[in-house]
This record gives C-alpha cells, sequence and structure tokens, in this order.
C-alpha cells in the first residue's frame, strides 16, 4: 500500500520590523491606496540588522524540533534566493543552532520563489523511500529591491518551517504534479548584485502564463479536476497577483472570475501575505498557513498550490487537509509573530537599509537589535558567527 506522505508540522517566523505602506506611498508619489488596494499589500517585515534567512529559518524550525525532537530529522533541506554564502548551506548553520544530530544531510536549494516546493517534493520522495525517516523543510527569504523602484511596495521577509513524514497530521501530498519550465528574464539577481533585475510586467504575464501551462499539464497527468478543490494557494509576490493567477484558472475552466467568487476562494490565504509581504521562497506556504489558520474546517478536502519562481519554474500540486489538522495549528503564535513587529516610519526603515553589513570581507560585531530567538551576532575572518538569543516556549 502506498504510504501517505505530506506535511506533519508547520511553522512561521517574520523579522523585526514592520513598515506601512503609506510611508512608501507618501516617498513615491502616489495614493497609499494603489499598494493597498492596487497591490493588495498593506505592510511589509522590515529585518533587523542581526536577522538573516538563517535566523528566520531557525526561529522557525525551533517551534517543530521543540514539539518533535530532533533524533528523527535526518535531512534538512533549506530553500532561498537570499542565501548568505555561496558554498556552504544555510541548513548547516541552521543544524547547528538547533542542536540537530550530526548523522543529518544538510543543503540548500535554490531556483528564485519556486525553491521551497522543489524542497517539499525532494523531502516527499526521501520520505517514500524510508518512511521512517522525517525531513525538515525551511524556505526563508528576504525581498529587497531597488530603492525608489516599483518593486519596493512588494518587499517583505519571512520562513516556513514544515516536518516532512509519513502519515502527516495536517497534510497529506496527492499523487501528480503539472510541471512548467521556460528560459525568461523576468526577474533575476547576478552575483554581483544586492538586489534583482526586474521587468515587472513581463513577470507578471509570464506568472500568468505559468499557471496556465503547469494547469495543463496537470489536467494532462490526470489530476484533479477544478471543482474537487476547497480552495487554492498560489505563490503570493503581492496578494493581488493572486486573484490575477486565480482569475486566469477559472478563465481556462470555463469560469467567470468575479469578485464574490475570487474573494470566497482566496481571502483566507492572503491575510498574512498582506502584513508581511513577498518572502520569495516561504510566500506560498505562508498563504498555506494564513488558510489553513483562518478557514473553514478543511479536513479531508483538498486544497490546490501553485508555485510560481521566477526565471521560470512553475508546479501546480494538491494536498489533502488530514481531519484533525486544527489541533495541530499555531495559529495563535502565526498571528503573534506578525502583531509584535515594531512599526517603523520611512526614514527609520531607510537606516535600517542602509546599515547593511560591509561586504568588504571584514570583521564586525553586531548590536543584538531583533527580538527573535536567533541573531547574527558577528563575521570574523569571513565567518558568519550566530547566537541563541532565547528559547521560544512552545
Ligand atoms: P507598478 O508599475 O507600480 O504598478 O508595478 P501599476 O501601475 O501596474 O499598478 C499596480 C496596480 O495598482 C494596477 O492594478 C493599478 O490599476 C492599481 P492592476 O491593473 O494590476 O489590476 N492602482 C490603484 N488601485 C487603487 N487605487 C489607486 C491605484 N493606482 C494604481 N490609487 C509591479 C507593479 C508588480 C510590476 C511592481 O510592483 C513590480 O515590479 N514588482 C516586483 C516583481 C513582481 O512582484 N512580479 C510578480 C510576478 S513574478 C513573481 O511572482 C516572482 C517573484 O516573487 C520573484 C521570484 O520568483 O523569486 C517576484
Amino acid at each position: 500500500m502506498a504510504v501517505a506522505v505530506g506535511i506533519h508540522d508547520i511553522a512561521l517566523a517574520t523579522g523585526h520590523y514592520a513598515m506601512d505602506l503609506a510611508e512608501l506611498a507618501v516617498r513615491h508619489g502616489v495614493a497609499a491606496d494603489k499598494y493597498y488596494i492596487g497591490l493588495g499589500q498593506h505592510r511589509q517585515t522590515v529585518p533587523a540588522a542581526d536577522e538573516d534567512i538563517v535566523t528566520m529559518a531557525a526561529a522557525a524550525a525551533q517551534q517543530i524540533v521543540a514539539e518533535h525532537g530532533a533524533n528523527d530529522i535526518r535531512t534538512v533541506l533549506l530553500a532561498t534566493e537570499t542565501g548568505v554564502d555561496q558554498s556552504k548551506a544555510a541548513a548547516v548553520y541552521v543544524q547547528e543552532l538547533l542542536g540537530l544530530p550530526s548523522c543529518t544531510r544538510a543543503v540548500e536549494l535554490k531556483q528564485a520563489c519556486y525553491g521551497g516546493t522543489s524542497a517539499l517534493q525532494l523531502a516527499a520522495g526521501l520520505v517514500h523511500r524510508d518512511p521512517g525517516h522525517r525531513v525538515l523543510v525551511l524556505a526563508s527569504d528576504i525581498a529587497k529591491y531597488d530603492v525608489d523602484s516599483a518593486g519596493e511596495a512588494t518587499q517583505g521577509a519571512a520562513a516556513v518551517a514544515m516536518l516532512v513524514s509519513a502519515d502527516p497530521a495536517v497534510a497529506v501530498l496527492e499523487p501528480g504534479s503539472g510541471l512548467y519550465t521556460a528560459d525568461v528574464q523576468d526577474f533575476w539577481r547576478p552575483n554581483y548584485r544586492t538586489t534583482p533585475v526586474v521587468d515587472g510586467k513581463l513577470s507578471v504575464s509570464v506568472y500568468l502564463e505559468a499557471v496556465e501551462q503547469a494547469w495543463k499539464d496537470y489536467e494532462a497527468h490526470g489530476g484533479r479536476s477544478l471543482g474537487e478543490f476547497a480552495a487554492f494557494c498560489y505563490h503570493q509576490p503581492f496578494t493581488k497577483m493572486a486573484y490575477k493567477a486565480h482569475s486566469r484558472l477559472l478563465e481556462i475552466n470555463g469560469v467567470a472570475p468575479d469578485r464574490l467568487r475570487l474573494d470566497a476562494d482566496l481571502a483566507h490565504f492572503t491575510v498574512y501575505n498582506r502584513m508581511i509581504g513577498n518572502s520569495y521562497t516561504a510566500s506560498l506556504f505562508v498563504g498555506l498557513l494564513s488558510l489553513l489558520d483562518h478557514a473553514e474546517d478543511l479536513s479531508g478536502r483538498s486544497v490546490a498550490l501553485l508555485s510560481y519562481g521566477s526565471g521560470c519554474v512553475a508546479e501546480f500540486f494538491g494536498m489533502s487537509v488530514v481531519p484533525g489538522y486544527r489541533e495541530r495549528l499555531r495559529t495563535a503564535a502565526n498571528q503573534a509573530a506578525i502583531a509584535r513587529r515594531e512599526p517603523v516610519g520611512y526614514e527609520r526603515y531607510r537606516q535600517l537599509r542602509e546599515a547593511e553589513l560591509p561586504e568588504d570581507g571584514s570583521s564586525f560585531t553586531l548590536e543584538s537589535r531583533g527580538a527573535g530567538p536567533f541573531r547574527l551576532h558577528a563575521v570574523r575572518e569571513h565567518s558568519r558567527i550566530y547566537q541563541a538569543r532565547r528559547l521560544i516556549r512552545v
């Protein structure tokens, strides 16, 4: 009999500060509603200087390890496109910070925002091969664009940790996927840049084409029909993009994408992303968490997921929600992580942004700034030194 494999537990972390997009609208000389309504974004997470993708991933993962223990986790897959090293996997730092056993496989994965889904699918393969094996999947990113660019309003930062196992308690990955890859220059970040090169309008149209092609491939491989899905999750660079993507999916299935239908299908899953902003690899799973935390009981129902990563790779797949999943959710912790961010105005945001770490190889020590459980303490002789600030109570 086939083993059911999927998400056994899922947890969220985000950064220390948050800026309301009305602040950015003043600077950009546009109405705040362009961002609130036009992009569907309200706030964006701004990380503290001593926070990065390692500290956020460890903060999300620690909640899972505290509950389930570390011993049966034999693989850590960390997906990011804002990594801190070209060779060493960020997963190795997380393995050490969490005190995972040394008999662990720790790897970093990349394909823009699609990386988190690639890690999830690879994890599922490992568990199918050995159902006693549990895999910690981490998706962690800081989305940052050029100052005064159109993309600046879509910035954000977050990490999602998922424990992938046999007989999961939250959601089972359904068989079959719709896949799409095309070599497109819509968004990319060469090694010599700290911000991406973006063709924003092209990126929107390529994303929509990817939705259509991935869905067609899903159908061609015997996937469910549209009407069998109780809910939908899309990669959310900004929440309005999910509305555009879902409209395209409905249209190609002959359903009119009227506002009532769109809101009914998407309102629950956009709640967290609207407040966090783009979190690249984590964004789809922040949306999944938002859906699980806010929707009526989805026990036994199927949820559709569309992952998109610029460049581009997309995948359409389904998950079946496990009855009783609500007991596993961390709704209060997720909401608290978003609510406790310290508000910053535009000037403070620019100070935080401009206090970027030296990139000339010099050593430095950072004052403790954030409030998360882990921090980047220093860089000495090119080595990053992380510290536990405090232990999360779960
Ligand atoms: P823009 O030029 O600032 O915005 O760029 P716009 O002029 O197109 O306006 C946006 C929307 O606001 C429009 O609505 C306007 O009508 C509306 P739409 O036509 O789209 O429905 N609007 C208003 N609404 C209410 N009140 C008002 C008002 N004014 C205007 N007063 C763009 C938008 C997305 C291009 C920009 O934000 C950008 O470049 N973002 C970064 C790239 C991006 O997020 N692309 C999304 C697809 S690619 C992707 O998702 C992958 C990615 O996550 C990276 C990865 O994979 O690693 C980015």
